[in-house]
């Protein structure tokens, strides 16, 4: 079981290595980031894909700081030991560097955030760079990045060709020298996100990237099965909790139905 020591950007760093792999979990809402934070989870991080599980988008693009910075702020209040990392979701911080530092800000100060994460390479590197210097950890994010979902023609694996690897490698490396403490790796080829692990000294995070990387992530909903329809490869399912719910709704609707709830011990005398 791991130490009840609160996770910080300097203790996941001193893991690069180790092979004390990472494991970090997504989360929108304070009963399941505390699940996450008492089971053990290193590092909760408030996706964007918030907008996909929570909102019922097709993607991630619509989702606002503003919403961005409600759900880190709720997730805070369930999270005492990991480490909290918020997204910084779709064009916060694309159009300057300014509007990258101060959407950080608000992510960490009304957020509550410990990090932000974004999506990119050598085009978001003087970005990172700022953000660090202003005492902001960074978490970068590269391969297949769904905020360029219809750049990249959909989510579709990354890394497949040789011009698309090394400039994988060179985003990656890019964020790393920017000061960047981690990097999500989505979607790529084993082979890649392994190169990528042992080229950089930051720590890798893989989704769809293999088992070479530093430590993995999962979006809550796939983990826990909450969409019984959605099972990509890349997911393993720890539970059924989409069929136990449904059956568990179905099970009450039932019950009211035939008079059977409330029972004399659910009623007040
Ligand atoms: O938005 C998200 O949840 C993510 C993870 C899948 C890495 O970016």
């Amino acid at each position: 079981m791991p130490s009840d020591a609160k996770v910080t950007t300097a203790t996941l760093r001193a893991r690069k290595g180790t092979g004390e792999r990472i494991a970090v979990l997504t989360a929108y809402d304070v009963v399941f980031a505390r699940l996450a934070d008492e089971a053990g989870v290193d590092v909760v991080l408030v996706g964007d894909s918030l907008g996909m599980v929570v909102q019922g988008e097709r993607s991630t693009l619509a989702v606002t700081l503003d919403e961005m910075i409600y759900h880190s702020r709720i997730v805070s209040r369930g999270v005492r030991r990991a480490h909290l990392v918020a997204d910084m979701p779709f064009m916060s911080y694309q159009a300057s560097i300014e509007d990258g530092m101060r959407a950080a800000g608000r992510l960490l100060k009304e957020g509550r955030a410990e990090a932000v994460k974004l999506e990119g390479g050598i085009e978001v590197a003087e970005l990172v760079r700022r953000l660090v210097r202003a005492g902001i950890p960074v978490m970068g994010h590269v391969g297949m990045t769904p905020q360029s979902v219809h750049q990249l023609g959909g989510f579709k694996v990354q890394g497949r060709t040789d011009a698309q690897r090394a400039q994988i490698l060179a985003d990656a490396q890019a964020v790393t020298e920017a000061g960047a403490y981690a990097i999500v790796i989505e979607a790529v080829p084993q082979p890649v996100a392994a190169a990528i692990t042992r080229s950089v000294s930051a720590l890798t995070i893989g989704i769809g990237a293999g088992p070479d990387c530093d430590g993995q992530v999962m979006v809550m909903h796939d983990l826990l099965g909450l969409e019984p329809a959605w099972k990509p490869r890349f997911v393993r399912r720890y539970a059924e909790m989409g069929q136990a719910a449904g059956e568990a709704f179905a099970a009450y609707a039932a019950d009211v139905r035939a008079g059977r709830f409330p029972a004399p011990q659910e009623t007040y005398d």
